[in-house]
C-alpha cells in the first residue's frame, strides 16, 4: 500500500526570528513510518521540524507551517491508500507576519491569531480521499468521548486517542497508551513503547475486520 504519514510539530511564524510551536517530538509519527516501511508499504513521511533521523526506505518531505503541511498533504493524499495523521498541527497561526523583527516597546503585546486549515478534516470532502484514514486525538479530558466525535466528524476509519496531560505518555515520551476508536469497536492499547503502538496501527490499516469508510 501507499501510505502517507504526518508527524511532528508545526512552526507558525510570528516574525522572521520567532514562531509558535508545541511539544511534539515526532517520535510517534516516525515510529509509524518505520513500522509501515518494515511492513513493506511505500511510505511518504511529511514532517515538521524534529531532531529525528528519517527512517530508512521512507520518502520524506520537510515542512514548517500548518499551511505548508496542508499543501503537501493535498498534493499527495489523493494518490495514497492510507493516511495516518500523527502530526501536532497548530490550530491557530498569527494573522499577520511582519517582514521585520518585532521590536520591544510597550509592556504588553497582543498577537492576533487566525484558525489554520484542518488537514484531517479536509481529507474526505475537500481532497477527495477514499483510502483508510487514521486520525489522532490529543486530549486532556474525556479522551474516548472526544475521539468518537472526531471519528464521525472527520470521516476516519480509526482515531488513536492519547492523553497528553500525562508526562509518561503522549508528547515527547518513548511510550504511549491509547484508546483506539474504530467505526465498530473501541480497544485499549496499554502503555508500551511507541514502536509497538506504531506496529499495531500499521497492522490495522485496511486490516481484516475493519470497515472501510464509505460515502
Ligand atoms: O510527536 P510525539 O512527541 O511522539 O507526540 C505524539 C503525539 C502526542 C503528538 C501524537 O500521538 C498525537 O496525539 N498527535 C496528534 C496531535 C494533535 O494535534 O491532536 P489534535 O487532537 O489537536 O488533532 C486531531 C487530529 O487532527 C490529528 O490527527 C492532527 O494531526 C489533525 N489536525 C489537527 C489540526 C489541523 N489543523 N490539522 C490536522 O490535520
Amino acid at each position: 500500500m501507499k501510505v502517507l504519514i504526518t508527524a511532528g510539530p508545526t512552526r507558525e511564524p510570528i516574525d522572521p526570528v520567532r514562531y509558535l510551536t508545541n511539544r511534539s517530538s515526532g517520535k510517534m509519527g516516525y515510529a509509524i513510518a518505520n513500522a509501515a516501511a518494515h511492513a513493506g508499504h511505500q511510505v511518504l513521511l511529511i514532517s515538521g521540524p524534529t531532531a529525528l533521523d528519517v527512517p530508512e526506505g521512507v520518502d520524506f518531505l520537510q515542512i514548517e507551517s500548518a499551511e505548508e503541511m496542508y499543501q503537501a498533504v493535498a498534493d499527495y493524499l489523493p494518490r495514497m491508500d492510507a493516511g495516518i495523521f500523527a502530526a501536532a498541527v497548530a490550530d491557530y497561526t498569527p494573522a499577520v507576519v511582519p517582514e521585520q523583527k518585532i521590536k520591544k516597546s510597550d509592556d504588553s503585546l497582543t498577537l492576533k491569531l487566525v484558525k489554520t486549515k484542518d488537514i484531517l478534516g479536509s481529507a474526505r470532502e475537500i481532497m477527495g480521499f477514499r483510502g483508510f484514514l487514521v486520525g489522532f486525538a490529543a486530549e486532556t479530558e474525556n479522551v474516548e468521548e472526544n475521539a468518537k466525535l472526531k471519528l464521525q466528524k472527520k470521516g476516519c476509519d480509526l482515531v488513536v486517542a492519547n492523553d497528553v496531560s500525562r508526562r509518561d505518555i503522549g508528547f515527547d515520551s518513548s511510550d504511549n497508551e491509547a484508546i483506539l476508536v474504530f467505526r465498530d469497536r473501541t480497544e485499549l492499547f496499554e502503555k508500551a513503547p511507541k514502536h509497538d503502538l506504531a506496529m499495531y496501527i500499521v497492522s490495522m490499516i485496511g486490516g481484516a475486520g475493519v470497515t472501510t469508510f464509505k460515502h
